[in-house]
């Protein structure tokens, strides 16, 4: 797959990540090469995708065991755009002879684990388009005959540092997000992310019994966590601090859940700017710093069970935040400051696992020169037209899409799984259009 700096091969996409996004872009290009393969006028676009895992992962560090989706297994990567093919989530549990029982287990909500296992199904069988252990990180413009940036070179590099580069007429970024920590407070050996509590756990072997654990936040990654490392160390103190009064509710409900449809993302990229504002703040309870209701009946529980047997392993230090994080030799002293009163308390940890949510990335970090001509709103916000395209200046004629970091254009589902089996096609099918006219003119470095 590796172009010779003489005779490039041009891709018609190079796609940046493959996590779920660019699995379910890979998976329609396969699709649409398939029925071109049965009907030559239909279009059949090349494609490559470089991961810097080792192979497919989707969010491992938080593979917790009982861990449930937060979403109908219906949106899986293709049923929304194309219920009968055979990439659907149905097909899988099909193929691995599980069909009946998931009938009979009469829910929509699999397993994370159950579903990571489909995506890897999945990942596997488009597995001859994807380079993995592939770290992009330069994306370096490269202009035509008239001087305008027509391909995009993609440099990425293997663990061993050895550098490819992969041209592209259409770059699809899918890098997922970025863990956000609180102010002031660094990831250490003794605090981490929760993206990585698994990993983390892992290395401190089987035989350690930590005894005290400090969680900040309130979402669901935060109960997760809090409700994992109470059970997993049964003779461990865990210690959830978050600015709200308890663990609020994620709002599920039929009306609300059409925030996540294909049709709301019309509505919220044709909304004014302040519109969009009230549109995310009426919704956001149905994703961020909210809690699956029966987790939140399950933490309930332990805390009332742990008050009648007179142990307080649970502890909920609600309407505080951390002021402060100081590691010792042996620890960390948490400083927990409870804010109707004022107080600060000094906390005594082993770990601290800050589940404080995460930033959308930026394409632009890893554009440099091409960087420069992508447009921005008045917020700084990279803008982005309705098919999911960078906006640029008129020097730029290839493409640079996003799949995720388009809250503020294209509204909450953007970093979910809600909509990618839509927005995939939506994004091929704007590839596919403009395709033919953007190869015209020779490409020179
Ligand atoms: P994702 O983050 O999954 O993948 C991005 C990929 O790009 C990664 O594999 C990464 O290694 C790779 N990458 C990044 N930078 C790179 C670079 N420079 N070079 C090469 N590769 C690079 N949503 C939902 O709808 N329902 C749900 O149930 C859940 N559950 C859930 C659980 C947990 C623990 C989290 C943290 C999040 C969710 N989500 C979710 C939201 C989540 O964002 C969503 O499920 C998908 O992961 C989005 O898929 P993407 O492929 O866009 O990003
Ligand atoms: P989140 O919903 O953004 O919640 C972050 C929490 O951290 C909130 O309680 C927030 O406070 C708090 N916080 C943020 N910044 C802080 C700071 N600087 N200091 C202290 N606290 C801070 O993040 P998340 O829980 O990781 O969820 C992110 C996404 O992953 C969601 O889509 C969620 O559904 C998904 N997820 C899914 C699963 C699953 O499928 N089972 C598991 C985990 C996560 P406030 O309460 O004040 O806002």
């Amino acid at each position: 797959m590796t172009p010779t700096p003489a005779s490039p091969q041009v891709h018609d996409l190079v796609g940046i990540g493959f996590g779920p996004s660019n699995v379910a872009l890979a998976v329609a290009l396969r699709e649409q090469r398939e029925r071109a393969a049965a009907d030559p006028a239909a279009p059949a676009l090349s494609g490559v995708f470089l991961e810097r895992q080792p192979e497919f992962g989707w969010h491992r560090g938080m593979l917790l065991d009982d861990a449930t989706m937060q979403v109908s297994f219906l949106k899986d990567l293709v049923t929304t755009r194309d219920p009968a093919s055979d990439f659907s989530f149905l097909s899988y549990l099909h193929q691995v002879g599980r069909l009946h029982d998931f009938i009979n287990h009469k829910t929509l909500f699999p397993l994370r684990s159950e579903f990571h296992d489909y995506l890897a199904w999945c990942a596997q069988r488009v597995a001859d388009q994807v380079g993995y252990h592939r770290e992009v990180f330069a994306v370096e413009p490269v202009r035509d005959g008239g001087g305008r940036i027509s391909r995009l070179d993609v440099l990425s590099r293997d663990p061993a540092g050895a550098v490819r580069r992969d041209r592209a007429r259409n770059v699809v970024f899918a890098p997922g997000l970025t863990p956000r920590m609180p102010e002031g407070v660094e990831a250490s050996a003794r605090v981490w992310h929760n993206e990585h509590l698994l990993h983390r756990l892992a290395e401190l072997g089987p035989d350690a019994r930590p005894a005290r654990f400090v969680v900040v936040g309130a979402g669901q990654s935060a109960a997760e966590v809090a409700d994992h490392l109470y059970q997993r160390f049964p003779g461990a103190r865990v210690d959830a601090v978050f600015a709200r009064y308890g663990y609020s509710p994620s709002d599920d409900s039929s009306f609300a859940n059409r925030i996540f449809d294909p049709e709301a993302v019309d509505t919220f990229f044709d909304a004014p700017r302040e519109v969009k504002a009230e549109i995310m703040g009426y919704h956001r309870n149905t994703n961020y710093s909210v809690v699956d209701p029966d987790l939140i009946d399950a933490l309930y529980r332990r805390v009332y069970q742990d008050k009648v047997r007179g142990t307080e392993r649970l502890r909920l230090l609600n309407t505080s935040r951390v002021a402060e994080v100081d590691e010792t030799g042996s620890g960390v002293t948490v400083t927990v400051e409870h804010l109707p009163s004022g107080k600060h308390t000094p906390i005594e940890a082993d770990y601290v696992v800050c589940a404080t949510g995460y930033h959308p990335s930026d394409p632009r970090g890893l554009l440099g020169e091409v960087a420069r001509h992508c447009l921005a709103d008045d917020a700084g916000r990279p803008m982005v037209q309705r098919d999911y395209r960078l906006a640029t200046t008129d020097e730029v004629t290839c493409g640079i899409y996003l799949q995720g970091g388009t809250e503020h254009t294209h509204g909450i589902s953007s970093s979910l799984l809600s909509n990618v089996a839509v927005r995939v096609g939506e994004i091929l099918a704007s590839i596919g259009a403009r395709s033919t006219a953007v190869d015209a003119v020779p490409a020179q470095r």
